[in-house]
């Protein structure tokens, strides 16, 4: 099978050498000629181009990964599909619901095999989580709070991060299609469906970047859970982590530590008269119930490249059973983008806060 790589930046470059691993056949192309080279010789890439137009015409790829930056995700998926090829798209699907839409009507007359590269969903220490609530330890879940940051400037330290495409609006960068489109994914797997958004973009750093540096939302969905989001560009020491409420207490997990923790009101709570023998409890008055707000702690096995190599496997498998059908289909990238771009987030980020 032979897989043509368009954008052969950070991620494309990973699928690259993951797709060699898996023992295709790669095609690169890049309007960089330099990072188009070194990687052809890192990989062992059977052909080389610098415009997908002629890439899309003259590759012969079976199917190829769209990882150029966001801004420009649909036009060269569109011509591969005219080509006949099958589409991996990476995250965000693009920046507005109406290009998508017509992405999609290409897509459903072409029918090819879509997938939307939605990571988290292969990465071992979301499906733990999803794993464990599916259990339902915590009883009925009430609520969620998923909180994410990093510093935008250490991402690709050794590059200027203002060129970066996430510091820039015109090619479609902020928090919100960088980050956020990942947590609105994981929301949607793990509570269903999205049915409300409300929220505000903003800009509160001193990063010299024109789009939005941290985004808050609250999300409404299918299954009654509430769910609070917030991601910055800011945050000095990287933070991921999700916490789930629920009627016995919660479930959290912390992402950046390789932890999941959870606290049980059954093995946590004492009455007044049981509460003697045990130290540092927290009492909510003087003579009322006590608590150890201590919760058991688990270690959290976390992906690094192996998630990656797990959706690439996953969409040659798609490709083998032919499936247009998938749960990671075009649908999930414009719930995604739905989600983006609902009337109840304000845009706060056109002036800075302060
Ligand atoms: N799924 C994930 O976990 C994940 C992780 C990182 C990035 N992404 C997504 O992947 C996309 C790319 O991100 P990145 O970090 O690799 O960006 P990047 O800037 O490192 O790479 C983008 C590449 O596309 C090339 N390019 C630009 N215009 C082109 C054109 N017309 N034709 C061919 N190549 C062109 C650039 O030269 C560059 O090499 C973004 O949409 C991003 O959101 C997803």
């Amino acid at each position: 099978m032979k897989l043509l790589i368009v954008g052969c930046g950070s991620i494309g470059r990973r699928h690259a050498k993951n797709a060699r691993k898996l023992g295709l056949d790669v095609v690169l192309c890049d309007v960089n000629e330099e990072r188009l080279l070194d990687l052809a010789a890192e990989t062992g890439a059977i052909g080389c181009y610098a415009d997908y137009k002629i890439a899309a015409k003259q590759s012969g790829a079976d199917a190829a990964v769209i990882a150029t930056p966001s801004h420009l995700h649909v036009a060269p998926a569109s011509s591969m599909l005219e080509a006949g090829m099958h589409i991996m798209m990476e995250k965000p699907l693009c920046s507005s619901v109406a290009e998508a839409n017509e992405l999609k009507r290409m897509v459903v007359d072409a029918k090819r095999v879509f997938m939307m590269a939605h990571t988290f969903r292969f990465r071992n220490e979301w499906r733990e989580v999803k794993r464990l609530l599916d259990e339902r330890p915590i009883g009925r879940m009430f609520s969620a709070e998923l909180i994410g940051g990093w510093y935008l400037p250490d991402w690709h330290y050794r590059e200027d991060y203002r060129r970066e495409y996430a510091a820039q609006w015109k090619q479609g960068g902020g928090v919100m299609l960088t980050s956020m489109s990942h947590f609105f994914d994981v929301v949607a797997w793990l509570f269903g469906d999205i049915k409300e958004v409300v929220g505000a973009k903003m800009r509160l750093g001193l990063l010299e970047i024109d789009v939005d540096d941290a985004v808050t939302c609250v999300v409404k969905t299918s299954s009654g859970v509430a769910v609070t989001l917030y991601e910055d560009f800011l945050a000095r020491c990287p933070r991921r982590s999700i916490r789930v409420n629920g009627e016995h207490g919660y479930l959290e997990a912390d992402f950046n530590r390789g932890l999941w923790k959870i606290w049980d009101v059954r093995t946590k709570r004492c009455l007044p008269e049981h509460t003697s023998a045990q130290a540092n409890l927290f009492k909510v008055l003087e003579d009322g119930v006590a608590y150890n707000l201590e919760p058991d702690v688990f270690p959290l096995q976390c992906s690094g490249n192996d998630a990656y190599l797990s959706e690439l496997k996953h969409f040659v498998s798609l490709l083998n059973g032919n499936a247009l059908e998938t749960d990671l289909g075009i649908d999930a990238g414009i719930e995604v983008l739905k989600a983006i771009g609902s009337d109840g987030i304000v845009d706060w980020a056109n002036t800075r806060m302060n």
